[in-house]
């Protein structure tokens, strides 16, 4: 068996974490019982470009139960714990092609080892992995492709892109856009992961601390409302007025980042953007201000130009780089290399989050392989009946009852909805 990961004397710890997380997954481990009996995926040869983390351990675990032979590699050269990776090979028999740290160069050899796998099925997670299998040289490969999955904003925002370029290759369902998925990972997995991140690279207090999220999506306003529990002053900066306006009726201080600047103490961007924070506005930070990303792409702060305004930049603490502006002799602190800080810095999200996100990745798959022969080259939603099956699921899993409706109320809706 083909692998690159660090190290694999890892394994054991890789294997316990991934055991612990396994206990938080109530879902995925209840899909995967089901897998284990009917092999739904039986054969399917599945490339997966995940982060590599616990919980991404378990849902390929779920795949591979389900028949699938399954390959897999980072979908961001820092995301990856080397003990999960180590435990995939060593322990659950996975190709996996991860090594936390590695350059571009590495980052898209191990994105080619899974293609060289000659998957029928892509799962990815910001569309690196569909965007270089639709590079000329694999392009042909798309033929033997049935469909695939995409976990996070950025890459469907770039797959429907595709789409409307007519490029895209096969269908490829959009698991971001479900409910289970976005309202809870991209809000409650992002806020408390980014807060997690920040505080694991620096130990600073938020109490008290004015705290600037850039981008008011589902991301930003979980990383908001996170920041705010924990005492923080916070300041939202967006473009879109609609955002906006619910930003400032979510109680936070909407302001442009010029104005954010000199008054934050922790910047933090969640926009899918490019250079939302630029020179203009680093020159006018305060001395120590702290800045981050927990967007897919580490674009969003102009770190070119964060570094044609300082010296040499020095590594103060374990993902904290320290840049000095030359101008007034104000350190800026940028945690991470400006990528995702959640994933980086600290875990990524809880396993208690992903466990709706990844329920929905083995459930579209399911869905995929058993309709892909009346789907087109679109990016889909995943079914409704997916999503809601998943939502009650998960509330069982928890304890909890909801009512359900009367047969008058029932009746009731029905005459609204026939106009009677
Ligand atoms: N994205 C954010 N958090 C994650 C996690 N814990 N595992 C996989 N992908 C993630």
């Amino acid at each position: 068996m083909k692998y690159d990961v660090k190290d694999v004397s890892l394994a054991s710890k890789g294997v316990d974490r991934i055991e612990w997380a396994e206990a938080s997954m109530p879902v995925l481990r209840r899909i995967r019982s089901q897998f284990e009996k009917k092999k739904p995926l039986e054969g399917l040869r599945i490339a997966a470009c995940l982060h590599v983390t616990t919980e991404t351990a378990n849902l390929m675990r779920t795949l591979k139960d389900g028949g699938a032979q399954v390959f897999l590699c980072a979908s961001n050269p820092l995301s990856t714990q080397d003990d999960v990776a180590a435990a995939l090979v060593k322990k659950f028999g996975i190709p996996t092609f991860a090594i936390k740290g590695e350059d571009n160069r590495t980052y898209y050899r191990h994105i080619n080892a899974v293609l060289d796998a000659r998957p029928q099925f892509t799962m990815d997670d910001g569309a690196d992995l569909v965007g270089t299998l639709h590079k000329s040289r694999k392009k042909q490969m798309a033929d033997d492709v049935i469909g695939g999955t995409e976990e996070t904003t950025t890459g469907v925002i770039r797959l429907k892109a595709m789409e409307a370029a007519r490029v895209l290759g096969y269908p490829i369902v959009a698991v971001n856009d479900a409910d289970t998925k976005h309202l809870f990972d991209n809000r409650y997995g992002t806020g408390q992961s980014s807060i997690d991140g920040i505080i694991r690279a620096t130990n600073v207090l938020l109490a008290g601390s004015n705290f600037v999220v850039c981008g008011y999506g589902w991301c930003g306003r979980g990383t908001a409302m996170r920041a705010e529990g924990m005492g923080a002053n916070v300041i939202v900066t967006e473009v879109d007025p609609l955002r906006a306006l619910e930003a400032v009726m979510d109680g936070f201080r909407v302001m442009p980042i010029a104005q954010a600047a000199p008054i934050g103490d922790i910047f933090i961007t969640a926009t899918g953007d490019i250079n939302v924070i630029r020179p203009e506005h680093f020159v006018r930070m305060k001395d120590m201000a702290i800045i981050c990303n927990t967007g897919h792409f580490n674009v969003e702060l102009d770190i070119p130009g964060l570094k044609n305004l300082c010296g040499k930049p020095r590594r103060v603490r374990e993902f904290v780089e320290q840049f000095t502006i030359k101008r007034n002799g104000h350190r800026i602190n940028l945690l991470a290399d400006g990528r995702l800080v959640n994933l980086s810095a600290a875990e990524g999200h809880p396993a208690c989050v992903m466990d709706m996100s990844f329920a929905n990745q083995a459930k579209a798959a399911q869905f995929v392989l058993k309709n892909y022969k009346k789907l087109e080259n679109k990016v889909y939603a995943v079914p409704e009946k997916i999503d809601t099956d998943i939502a009650r699921i998960k509330l069982k899993t928890m304890g909890l009852k909801i009512d359900k409706l009367t047969a008058e109320q029932k009746e009731y809706l029905a005459s609204w909805e026939l106009g009677t």
